[in-house]
């Protein structure tokens, strides 16, 4: 590692011997690349991204914007670009969430991008609660093909509970009934994938032998919430099965994603807790009998760039200066773990050096570390609330910082890699791409040339045989 350290580790953070084994066909320097995710908020993940003046406010709906950031993303070289999803919006969201109050839906989006890109994976989300396995499969079928093997199913429970109103029921189900509900569904998906055998269509002009009919299965699936003829009317999609990404939090969620999952999506501030989460699900996929290795555990990461330190905190500073709210302090109190209510923007933060404001420490260890400044008012710690108030971790700094808090992550064993959330586009991408990258490839965290065709073949996962073939 080289300059300070941006991920809030110390020495005995770093490196525990408890992360992954180097793979071997990984040469010297011995130590793990990192897996890299675009997740896109097309007005930028900062709240005020979509204001600075050399920001796309308008991208979510651009199909020409949509494909350049896609691209952009290839160019750096990154495993996937990401497409989250809710099923339900307000116009309250706008201060907050502007990137996800309005959208494309993303399997229509990720055709075009399909069309727009060559290597990278291409991740879409559907929401189980409110999904049909038969739509599922051959959506994902389909972009499958389009995409030449590279899709991948981020599969959410859903964490909008108003989405339950635009599909004819009154409340969002509970989360045991969310999490039964996606387990038989992601069952019967792939099962509808295997109900094609990899070579079910000869097609053979010779004989007329369009399909083998004794390699097409009816599935005939029966269960609680589900019940499905089969077959699919896709063909086994060129991956056999996609890969599945994964982004719940509770007990039950972790215990899904150790079983399914391929990718989980995480949001993770600090390495101490990072690496208990990752080796939780680690210790959890072994215990279903799987190679802990082919689980990529991926949090967050939003990163301000700049040439140097100095220019990526203007920006940050820029960007808060836009931000658009009330100036209600509870939020961040919570936050924080102090009550700040009664106290100005201007005040200094009151001392914390007492017991019970361990976690108030913490907060403002964190706020300085990612900014890479003191933290001493209020209406600073408020400034990083705003920008990192969805959970992700934020990291302010020239291409060395952001690259020594990506590998001090890795090393540690906190992160296999991190879904960047740039806080505006296109030039938070940019530069992210055009500094970093290069600074994570000369340290040989990240690939100079994509090595796979599909998304399979970049997570490094084996290409499964359909159960019918298995018998
Ligand atoms: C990093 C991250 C990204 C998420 N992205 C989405 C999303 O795009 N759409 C969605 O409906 N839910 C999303 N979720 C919500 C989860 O799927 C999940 O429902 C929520 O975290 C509540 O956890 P639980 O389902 O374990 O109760 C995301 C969660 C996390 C932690």
């Amino acid at each position: 590692m080289s300059g300070t350290s941006g991920g809030g580790v110390g020495p005995d953070d770093a490196g525990d011997g408890a992360g992954p084994r180097v793979p071997a066909a990984d040469a010297a320097p011995a130590r793990r690349q990192a897996r890299l995710g675009l997740f896109l908020f097309a007005a930028g993940y900062h709240p005020a991204g979509w204001r600075l003046p050399q920001a796309r406010a308008d991208g979510a709906v651009d199909p020409a914007f949509l494909h350049r950031v896609a691209q952009t993303v290839e160019r750096g070289r990154f495993d996937f670009f990401f497409l989250g999803d809710a099923l339900a919006t307000g116009v309250e969201m706008q201060d907050r969430f502007p990137s996800q109050m309005a959208r494309l839906e993303p399997f229509t989006m990720m055709a075009s991008i399909a069309a727009a890109t060559r290597s990278v994976g291409l991740v879409v989300t559907a929401n189980t609660t409110y999904a049909e396995p038969y739509h599922v499969a051959r959506m994902l079928a389909s972009l499958d093909y389009l995409s030449g093997g590279r899709v991948a199913w981020n599969v959410v429970t859903g964490a909008d509970g108003r989405a339950a109103l635009n599909f004819g029921r009154e409340q969002h189900a509970e989360t045991e009934e969310r999490y039964d509900r996606a387990e038989e569904l992601v069952a019967v998906v792939q099962e509808l994938w295997d109900s094609w055998e990899d070579d079910a269509l000869p097609r053979d002009k010779a004989t007329g032998a369009f399909a083998d009919p004794a390699k097409v299965h009816a599935v005939g699936h029966r269960g609680r919430f589900f019940s499905v003829a089969g077959p699919l009317n896709v063909p086994r999609p060129p991956q056999g099965r996609p890969p599945i990404v994964q982004a719940g939090t509770s007990e039950r969620a972790r215990d899904f994603a150790a079983r399914v999952a391929d990718v989980v999506f995480t949001a993770q501030t600090a390495i101490p807790e990072a690496r208990a989460f990752r080796e939780d699900l680690r210790r959890r996929a072994a215990a279903h009998g799987r190679d802990p290795d082919q689980l990529a555990v991926m949090p967050g990461l939003v990163p301000i760039v700049g040439a140097t330190l100095a220019e990526a905190q203007r920006t940050y500073d820029e960007l808060n200066a836009l931000v658009v709210g009330d100036d209600d302090l509870r939020p961040l109190s919570d936050a924080a773990g102090v009550d700040l209510t009664a106290r100005g923007l201007a005040d200094p933060l009151p001392a914390l050096d007492g017991p019970a404001h361990a976690r108030a420490r913490a907060y403002v260890a964190l706020a300085q570390d990612a900014t890479g400044r003191p933290v001493a008012t209020v209406g600073a710690l408020r400034d990083f609330f705003r920008a990192s108030g969805r959970g992700h971790r934020l990291v302010v700094g020239d291409a060395v910082r952001v690259a020594d808090l990506i590998e001090a992550w890795v090393t540690a064993g906190a992160a296999d890699g991190f879904n960047i959330c740039p806080p505006y586009l296109p030039g938070g991408l940019n530069l992210f791409v055009d500094l970093v990258v290069p600074e994570l490839q000369r340290r040989g965290l990240l690939r100079r040339e994509y090595e796979g065709a599909t998304f399979r073949e970049l997570l490094g996962l084996p290409r499964p045989a359909s159960v019918y073939a298995r018998g």
